[in-house]
């Protein structure tokens, strides 16, 4: 039996390493594998060093999450993003994530997602404080923390990024918001992923390990979630055995 503080993890799946001439083939694909959130990467050239996507990639692919139940997560990696956040929560973003460092007016920013109906998150470079998010952490359905520096798929995780999940996730639980998702975003792999569950991860955010990882994507899909039923395994075995409970 499971015990109770253990925590359910996700695995997001970003579509920014997928074949974008089978785009949504290779959704299908991770959805029919079980896969419920789908992270919509969106660039714009001022914030990151390159251009993605916008809210037709958005629209495309509601449908087929509706049909599974799933989530479309927008990341936003754009300068000014309360400009266009009508524009993806009206083409079907159910969580929209906005950069720290972005936001001057944040608390507003994040009142607004919630106010267009979407669930609210904010992501921080690595090199950005945690303190940032003190102030608006009620505001919050996620955090999502980047484990790279945003732009680009395919980067190798920064280590010191782990003691910053480890201290977000003492934040959350000192303030009584353990419902705060903490998302983990950069070169997740079935190396790294148990150390990002083990910090305190909940979401796992995974571009080139899903899509262009050394097998399959049912096979890397499978290899990733036994690397973080390992941790778990691991999280589990390490505490003291109460009453019965295991
Ligand atoms: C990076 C993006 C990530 C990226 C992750 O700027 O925000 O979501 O797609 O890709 P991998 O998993 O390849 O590091
Ligand atoms: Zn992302």
């Amino acid at each position: 039996m499971k015990m109770a503080k253990e925590r359910r993890v996700l695995i997001a799946a970003s579509i920014l390493s997928a074949d974008f001439s089978r785009l949504g083939e290779e959704v299908k694909q991770v959805l029919e594998e079980g896969i419920r959130w789908i992270h919509v990467d969106v660039m714009d050239g001022h914030f990151v060093p390159n251009l993605s996507m916008g809210p037709q990639v958005v629209r495309s692919l509601r449908p087929m999450a509706d049909q599974f139940s799933a989530r479309l997560h927008v990341h936003l990696m754009i300068t000014e993003p309360d400009r266009y956040l009508s524009d993806f929560v009206r083409a079907g973003a159910n969580s929209v994530s906005v950069h720290v460092e972005t936001c001057p007016h944040l608390h507003r920013t994040l009142q607004e997602i919630r106010a267009l109906g979407a669930r609210s998150g904010v992501a921080v470079n690595p090199a950005t404080l945690l303190v940032t998010l003190e102030e608006v952490v009620s505001e919050l359905d996620f955090v999502l923390i980047m484990t790279v520096e945003p732009g680009f798929g395919g980067q190798e995780f920064i280590p010191s990024s782990l003691d910053k999940i480890r201290r977000l996730r003492r934040m959350l639980n000192e303030r009584g918001l353990e419902q705060v998702l903490i998302a983990v975003d950069g070169g997740m792999s079935r190396h790294t992923a148990g150390d990002a569950v083990r910090a305190g991860a909940t979401v796992l955010v995974a571009g080139s390990a899903i899509f262009n990882g050394p097998a399959s994507i049912p096979q890397n899909l499978q290899e990733l979630r036994a690397a973080i039923e390992a941790s778990q395994q691991e999280v589990v075995s390490q505490r003291p055995i109460l009453s019965g409970t295991r």
